[in-house]
């Protein structure tokens, strides 16, 4: 959904009074943590949606990497999943075996099994994971917590959002979505091992609101803005061209909307084209990192060590209030 309108629709709700619980729904973070005692808390969350690619199996791999992606993000460590299954009745059931064995192979890859599931009828298929992760309750990595001078760091490209509207409209063939689907099967686990043992102040992981979406709900959790390079950010190849094009998802063109009305400051130099590329509601995105400034290059090399292909560093964190994006 629209982030204003989840908004609006989660307020009002009975306030969350427990104080075993961590993290709530207050912050829009990526999990909610539940403290079971003094050195262990359940992360806790779940992801689903329609296939944005054909082949089920691959389907389902991104989509259990999408999920995980949350718990990595807090910095937990996966221990279950459950599955979330909608499938119409008239569809071969082979196609759901292959989505769920995609699923169950990245849940192993991850180191965990999914251990149970619900499936429903549904006119469209759908499929993730409710995925269960343990963190000790100090350490856990909010996404509202930056400070003011920390190093911003995106761990993958963007323009899934673009890619995948672009094969869905015949715009791109299969090969052009090749570096994407590697990207957004790809387990977020290394990026976030590497925040281990650094100072990192916050993190999140880019999905559907977008890398400024995402960047948004960061500073304002914490209160500080950001300068931010355009030409920093790792864009999919053949993305750019496509906004040019006007092969655009909906939910792109709402989350640049409501990062204008927001306040986010786009430099002059930064075309509609570029804005929406920096706005493009992705699946399966990188980590967005904000680390001590002393300890950046540190993250950097560790992320790298372990195996993240793309470790960007896209910006700083600023006392100043406001995300402001230069060209
Ligand atoms: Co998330
Ligand atoms: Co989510």
């Amino acid at each position: 959904m629209d982030a204003d309108v989840l908004a609006q629709v989660l307020r009002g709700l009975p306030p969350i009074d427990d104080p075993n619980v961590l993290v709530g729904t207050s912050t829009a973070d990526d999990a909610g943590v539940y403290r079971v005692n003094d050195a262990l808390a359940l992360v806790q969350t779940v992801d689903f949606f329609t296939p944005i690619v054909d082949d089920p199996y691959t389907f389902g791999a991104i989509a259990a990497a999408n999920a995980l992606s949350d718990v990595y993000a807090m910095g937990g460590t996966p221990v279950t999943a459950l599955a979330i299954v909608g499938f119409p009745e008239d569809q071969d059931p082979a196609i759901l075996h292959e989505i769920l064995r995609g699923g169950a192979e990245k849940a192993r890859e991850a180191g965990i099994n999914v251990i149970g599931g619900h499936t429903v009828k549904d006119a469209e298929p759908k499929y993730g994971l409710s995925v269960t992760g343990l963190i000790h309750p100090e350490r856990i990595i909010r996404n509202s917590s930056a400070q003011a001078g920390d190093i911003l760091f995106l761990t993958k490209a963007v323009g899934t959002g673009i890619l995948t509207t672009a094969r869905r409209r015949d715009a791109i063939d299969d090969a052009a979505m090749d570096e994407a689907i590697v990207s957004m099967s790809a387990l977020n686990r290394a990026a976030a091992e590497a925040m281990d043992g650094c100072a990192v102040h916050a993190a999140t992981d880019v999905t559907g609101f977008g890398l400024v979406g995402h960047l948004r709900e960061m500073l304002d959790g914490a209160g500080v803005g950001a300068d931010i390079d355009a030409g920093a950010i790792p864009v999919f190849e053949g993305v750019l061209a496509l906004a040019q094009d006007g092969v655009v998802p909906g939910g792109t063109r709402t989350n640049l909307r409501q990062a204008l009305a927001n306040g986010v400051a786009f430099d002059d130099r930064i075309d509609e084209s570029l804005r929406l590329v920096l706005c493009d509601a992705q699946t399966s995105g990188g980590l967005l990192v904000a680390v001590a400034a002393g300890d950046a290059e540190r993250y950097a090399a560790r992320a790298r060590e372990l195996g993240v292909a793309i470790v960007a560093r896209i910006g700083i964190t600023t006392a100043t209030t406001g995300l402001r994006i230069h060209g």
